[in-house]
Formats: C-alpha cells, sequence, structure tokens
C-alpha cells in the first residue's frame, strides 16, 4: 500500500498549497496504451502499468476528488498479430470499467475499422472525423461551474476522410479553430489531445485558443508540464505506465478563463498496487479467449503441417556439442518456457514468440503437448533451423550462421522486454562455443 498512501499525502500536500479563494480542479491523464492490457514482467523495469492496477488507482483518486476529470489521448490499439483482435477487444472493455471521462481517437483505433469502436459506447471524441455522426467532435464537461472543452486532433488514413484529403484538412483546420474560439469566448477552459509532435502542433493547431494541450511524450515516462505562452503543455508518457495528475486553479477575466497555478504529480503503477477486484472477471475472461483462440490456431497449424519439421530440438544437439549443451542448461534461456508457464500466460501468443523456438514458423514449436522438444530458448532460436545440418554430420551451416550476435539476440532482447540488455554483460552470461 506503500504508493495509495503517497498519493493520500500529495493531495494534503497539494490543497495546502492551494490559495484557500480559488477553487482548484485535477485532471487525471494517460497517453498512449499502445496494445499494453498489462505489463509483461519480463523485467522489474517493465513491470509498471497495466488495466488492473489504473483501475484500482483511478478508484482511489476519484475517493479523493469525485468531480477529477479523467482524460485518455487514445492510441490504445494494436493490430500486428490475429490475436490482437481480442487483446483490442478487451483493451475497449477494460476501459469502460475505467470510466474515462473522455478518450481520444488515434489513427491506430481504427485499426479494425470504426464500427468496432462504436459498439463499446465510450465517450471517444475526434475533431479531425469529416463525419460527426461517427464520433462526438468535442465533449464539454462542467465541474464547479466551470465548464471545460475536449478536443482531439488527429491524423487520420485517407480511406477515412472521404473528400480530397488535402482540402479535407484545411477545411477541418479551419472549422477547429472557430469552434475553439467559440468554446473560449463561453469562458471554457479547452483541452486538446493530440498524437502530433510539438513543432507539428504549433503549425496545425491555434495554440491561442488552446489551455491545455496534450502531446506524446518521447519515452514511456512523463515529461514535465511547460507553459508556452497562454498554453499549458502536457505529455505523458506511453504503454499505461503511469498516470499523470495535475492540480490547477483557474482566473477569470470578463469572459475569458485562463489556468493559473498548477502542479504535477506522476504517479507510477508497480506492482505493489494491487489489482482492482473490480477487474477480476473482465480479466478471467479475457485469458479464457486467448488460450481458446491459441488451441484453435494450434490445431490449425497442426494439420497444416504434416511434413518433416527443419527444426531439431537441443538435446539432438547434445550428441555432437556437449560442451555447449551443458552449458545451455545451465542459463535461463533453458528455462524460459516454465517461467512463461509459472505466470499462467503459456496460451498468449504474445508471449510464446520469445519464450520457444520457431513459433509461428513452419515446423515450429506448437505448444508443450505436441512439440514439447521445442519448449524454452534453445539452440534454435539464435542459430536457426539445424535438422538439415543434423542429417549431414554438420556439413550444412545452421540457419543463421551469416548472423551476428547483435541481430541473434535482437530478435529477443528488445527494449520493451529487457531494457537493461547489453551485449557486453549479457554474452559473457551464456558464452560457449569458440569464445570470441
Ligand atoms: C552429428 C553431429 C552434429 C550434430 C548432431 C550437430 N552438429 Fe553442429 N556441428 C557439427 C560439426 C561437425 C560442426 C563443424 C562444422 C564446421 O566447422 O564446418 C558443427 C558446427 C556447428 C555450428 C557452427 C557452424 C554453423 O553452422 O553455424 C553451430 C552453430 C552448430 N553446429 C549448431 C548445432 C546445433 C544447434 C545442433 C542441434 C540442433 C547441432 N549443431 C547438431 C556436427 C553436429
Ligand atoms: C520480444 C520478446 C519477448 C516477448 C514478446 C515476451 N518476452 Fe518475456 N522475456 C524476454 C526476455 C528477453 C527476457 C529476459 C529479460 C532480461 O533479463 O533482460 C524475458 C523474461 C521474462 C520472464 C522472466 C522474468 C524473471 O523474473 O526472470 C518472464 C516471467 C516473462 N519474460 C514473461 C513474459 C510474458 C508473460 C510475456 C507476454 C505478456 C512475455 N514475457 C513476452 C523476451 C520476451
Ligand atoms: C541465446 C542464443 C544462443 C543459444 C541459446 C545457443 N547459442 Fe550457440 N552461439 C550463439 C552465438 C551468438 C555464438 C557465437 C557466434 C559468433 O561468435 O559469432 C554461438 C556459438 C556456438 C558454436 C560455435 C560456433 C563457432 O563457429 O565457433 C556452437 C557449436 C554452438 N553455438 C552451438 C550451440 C548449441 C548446440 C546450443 C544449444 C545446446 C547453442 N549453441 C545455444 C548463440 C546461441
Ligand atoms: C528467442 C528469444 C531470445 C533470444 C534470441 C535471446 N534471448 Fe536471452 N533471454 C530470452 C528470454 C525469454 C529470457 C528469460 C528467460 C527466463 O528467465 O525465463 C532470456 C534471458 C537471458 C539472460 C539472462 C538474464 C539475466 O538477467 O540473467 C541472458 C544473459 C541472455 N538472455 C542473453 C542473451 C544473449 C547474449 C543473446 C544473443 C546471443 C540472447 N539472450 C538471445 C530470450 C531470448
Amino acid at each position: 500500500m506503500p504508493a495509495i498512501k503517497s498519493v493520500f499525502s500529495l493531495l494534503g500536500l497539494l490543497l495546502f498549497l492551494n490559495h484557500p479563494a480559488m477553487a482548484s480542479y485535477t485532471l487525471v491523464y494517460s497517453g498512449n496504451l499502445n496494445g499494453e492490457l498489462e505489463p509483461c514482467g519480463c523485467t522489474l523495469e517493465g513491470d509498471l502499468g497495466g488495466i488492473k492496477r489504473q483501475a484500482t488507482m483511478i478508484d482511489q483518486l476519484r475517493r479523493q476528488d469525485p468531480d477529477l476529470l479523467l482524460v485518455s489521448s487514445g492510441g490504445l490499439l494494436i493490430a500486428e498479430m490475429p490475436s490482437d483482435r481480442i487483446r483490442s477487444d478487451y483493451i475497449l472493455r477494460g476501459m469502460q470499467l475505467l470510466n474515462y471521462d473522455v478518450i481520444g481517437v488515434q489513427a491506430r483505433d481504427l485499426a479494425f475499422g470504426t464500427d468496432f469502436l462504436k459498439r463499446y459506447r465510450l465517450p471517444f471524441v475526434l475533431s479531425s472525423a469529416p463525419d460527426e455522426s461517427i464520433f462526438a467532435y468535442q465533449k464539454t464537461l462542467r465541474r464547479q461551474s466551470q465548464s471545460f472543452s475536449f478536443f482531439q486532433w488527429s491524423v487520420l488514413p485517407s480511406q477515412v476522410i472521404r473528400k480530397d484529403p488535402a482540402t479535407a484538412s484545411a477545411s477541418a483546420q479551419k472549422q477547429l479553430t472557430e469552434k475553439l474560439a467559440a468554446e473560449k469566448n463561453t469562458g471554457a477552459i479547452t483541452v486538446l489531445t493530440t498524437s502530433l509532435r510539438l513543432a507539428a502542433a504549433k503549425k496545425v493547431l491555434p495554440l491561442k485558443y488552446i489551455d491545455i494541450l496534450i502531446i506524446p511524450s518521447r519515452r514511456d515516462s512523463f515529461a514535465k508540464p511547460v507553459q508556452i505562452e497562454n498554453t499549458l503543455l502536457l505529455q505523458p508518457g506511453a504503454r499505461g505506465m503511469r498516470l499523470g495528475l495535475l492540480q490547477f486553479e483557474i482566473k477569470k477575466q470578463a469572459n475569458n478563463a485562463r489556468i493559473s497555478h498548477w502542479q504535477q504529480r506522476v504517479i507510477p503503477l508497480p506492482k505493489s498496487i494491487p489489482d482492482s477486484p473490480r477487474t477480476q472477471a473482465w480479466y478471467a475472461a479475457y485469458n479464457a479467449a486467448l488460450k481458446s483462440d491459441y488451441e484453435k490456431q494450434v490445431a490449425l497449424r497442426k494439420q497444416r503441417e504434416q511434413g518433416k519439421s527443419p527444426y531439431a530440438g537441443a538435446e539432438k544437439c547434445q550428441a555432437c556439442h556437449v560442451q555447449e549443451y551443458r552449458k545451455w542448461q545451465q542459463t535461463q534461456h533453458a528455462q524460459a518456457y516454465d517461467d512463461l508457464e509459472s505466470v499462467d500466460k503459456n496460451f498468449d501468443p504474445n508471449c510464446v514468440t520469445c519464450h520457444s523456438v520457431g513459433f509461428n514458423q513452419p515446423g515450429g514449436f506448437l505448444n508443450a503437448e505436441l512439440t514439447p522438444h521445442l519448449s524454452g530458448v534453445q539452440c534454435e532460436s539464435c542459430h536457426g533451423p539445424a535438422q538439415a545440418h543434423i542429417d549431414d554430420g554438420g556439413k550444412t551451416a545452421t540457419g543463421n550462421h551469416q548472423w551476428n550476435k547483435k541481430q541473434i539476440c535482437g530478435q529477443c532482447h528488445i527494449a520493451i522486454h529487457s531494457p537493461s540488455f547489453n551485449l557486453k554483460t549479457y554474452w559473457p552470461k551464456i558464452a560457449h562455443g569458440q569464445i570470441r
């Protein structure tokens, strides 16, 4: 509970700092999820975030301040593998549990079409779409007699824009300026989220009518707020790892409202934040859906691949490379599949791919029953298929014999799953063969 406690004391501190005569407001905001429903847990550094922990934290913050404004800049979904449709479905159901007030729509959220998104009845906003019947153009919320108008500007793929893209975007820009100016005239605070970087945002968007501009941070972490003339620039990090909490006051002159004092706190979501019990059924249903899809895919692939596999499995290498085999057995690579099993994720294709041999390749790993000899990170995960190499006593080179170490390790030791990877420190732990 230490993280929750620190939020308590944070709120106390902020209330204390506030000018007593002025009303204060709270904006909780998050950046792109990029398909990350939960942290993978591959390393401690990466074990932050996830919808289950977000739910706990958001409930906690709402109990403290029922009036808080909760905004997501969108960028929720991912569409790289067939199973990503299931993940995207559950991300959107998860967003329903989180009760965001406003969610921006980015181009990547349209990967499965606009109808896919509409089904969830989430508070989506899209101000650069040509057709307001698809998503709300803007959303206005009131807090303590102050109104807040939310907009989202996204660069959309041309098939979404029905007219000529160039003229469509010019007229959309003009419309946005008019709508923002009109909102400012009513005394509203305007908040605009976009996936544009600052330089592009300055060119395209009328900053003088935008009180709070939310653009993506260059990293997974949040940047400090920056004041640019009358606009406060917020830069949330990605992957749902943290939440930004901005407390601010509003100065009113005639009909013009402006942000005055503000203070930001970034809330990380480490393992110490318990999963919300509200998300239990949702999470169980997600895993069940993944598991049944996985089993279906395995059965299909088994049917398709009746031929001989180009992969042999590490046991077969032993006969001629006993030193290498013994060394490998002692490394964590040999345990990689067991470790996946122990966190109960051995049916998630997004995980199995790096924790087995030749997953998604013809003749590669299917599951622990059908292909037990290909589980874990083995010789052929790095050296490539080697059945042909075995068949002629080593004359045929292994599949990846022309790859260098960087290419070999880079298949799996990528930043999001292995942030502290460094060839100089990692290779010695698994070194074998002629050590170079
Ligand atoms: C029947 C014996 C035999 C078996 C079984 C065998 N190898 Fe080899 N392997 C050799 C010989 C002999 C060489 C040396 C070839 C050379 O230097 O020209 C070799 C060389 C290699 C090399 C270095 C050259 C290259 O092709 O990249 C790698 C890596 C290798 N083996 C991996 C494996 C793996 C992985 C397995 C198990 C899937 C395996 N070997 C099974 C005999 C075998
Ligand atoms: C792109 C490849 C890749 C994917 C995809 C991947 N992992 Fe990993 N995983 C790794 C690597 C690399 C490590 C070792 C990280 C390190 O120590 O630097 C690792 C380590 C782990 C560990 C061991 C942690 C420990 O305490 O030793 C677990 C458990 C794990 N991953 C689970 C998962 C789960 C669950 C998923 C899917 C949500 C997943 N992995 C997806 C590459 C991947
Ligand atoms: C994590 C990746 C990885 C795993 C797992 C792995 N190797 Fe290697 N292996 C390498 C790399 C990288 C080299 C060094 C290649 C170089 O120096 O360019 C190497 C070198 C070798 C060599 C010496 C090649 C030569 O030309 O000197 C042999 C033989 C070999 N491995 C066999 C095996 C066998 C057998 C296994 C399984 C029991 C295995 N390796 C597991 C990555 C791996
Ligand atoms: C097919 C994916 C894959 C490839 C390729 C791969 N690794 Fe790994 N590596 C993993 C996974 C998964 C783990 C975590 C295993 C576990 O603990 O469950 C891991 C763990 C490790 C660890 C243990 C980390 C620790 O903290 O002790 C080292 C060291 C390592 N890898 C080095 C390498 C090097 C060097 C290469 C390239 C020569 C390489 N790996 C290639 C997937 C891979």
